[in-house]
């Protein structure tokens, strides 16, 4: 596959209560990824990168006779999905290196592997860990080119942090004929689509605490206090100029997403 121009490293914890701000929003991607899965009574499910436990509830109503297992790596986001559903298990672990047990039905990673150093090849891997009719489905953001972002890596550059957050930047996704070639020969049917959302913000404001929640963190994360302040103020005059308020006031932010449904 395509080899990824930028690099990333993840540093600081995930905050749950940042991210459950925008719940509904961030929630729409995994139902429309689960309303795919094309399984009827799978025994046990696994919510990869479960964060705060709202795609673990999605699986659990859907599946309500599942052994349904959360996995995280951040111990902020399960300690809010321990809270959410305290009869359902949440293991913390990280998926570059995490095995499902056997006879696991459906593999369920929503907003996660695009996170995940390699991660192509960490999909190939739980794919084949899969029984004959098993399920792995994957939804990733594929939005590194637009304006929300690539606005992230302009301030990155310009400002007085330098080499800080040099290496904030996340990767492109490959283009969906890459993963088709990848993981075509490990599965019997494959689903590989793009939706754009168009999600509705009240504010330019409410653009960056969106991101604050997701994309900004590694470049936030190495930084102090103040220099946070001033990185968050010249994002937010860039993310004004790239987003006119629309007739209502209201900002209109397009989010491509990528999804994948693979059949053992
Ligand atoms: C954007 S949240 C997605 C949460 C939830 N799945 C949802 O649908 O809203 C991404 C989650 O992936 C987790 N994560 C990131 N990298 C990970 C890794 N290498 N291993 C396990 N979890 C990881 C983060 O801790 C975070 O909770």
């Amino acid at each position: 596959m395509g080899a990824p121009s930028r690099r990333h490293t993840a540093t600081a914890d995930w905050s749950a209560g940042q991210y459950l701000k925008f719940e509904d929003e961030r929630t729409r991607p995994p139902r429309d990824l689960l309303a795919q899965v094309p399984l009827d009574s799978p025994g046990r499910v696994v919510d990869l990168g479960c964060g705060p436990g709202n795609s673990t509830e999605l699986l659990i109503e859907r599946f309500p006779n599942a052994d349904v297992i959360g996995v995280d790596s951040s111990p902020d986001m399960l300690r809010k999905a321990r809270e959410q559903l305290p009869r359902c298990t949440f293991v913390e672990a990280d998926l570059s290196a995490w095995m499902p047990e056997q006879a696991t039905d459906l593999l369920f990673g929503n907003a996660v592997f695009h996170w995940v150093p390699d991660h192509p090849k960490v999909l190939a891997r739980l794919l084949q860990s899969l029984p004959p009719g098993g399920v792995l489905a994957v939804q990733m953001p594929d939005n590194t080119n637009e304006p929300a972002l690539t606005l992230m890596e302009k301030v990155a550059a310009s400002g007085p942090w330098g080499a800080a957050i040099a290496q904030a930047q996340r990767n492109d996704l490959p283009r969906p004929e890459g993963y088709y070639d990848l993981l075509r020969p490990l599965c019997s049917r494959i689903d590989i689509w793009h939706t754009h959302y168009n999600h509705i913000i009240e504010s330019h404001a409410g653009v960056v605490e969106w991101f604050k929640g997701s994309g900004l963190r590694p470049f936030l994360a190495p930084l102090d206090a103040a220099m946070r302040e001033t990185f968050i103020a010249n994002y937010t005059d860039e993310i004004r100029l790239a987003y006119p308020a629309r007739s209502d006031g209201k900002i209109m932010l397009k989010f491509p997403r990528l999804f994948i449904v693979a059949v053992r």
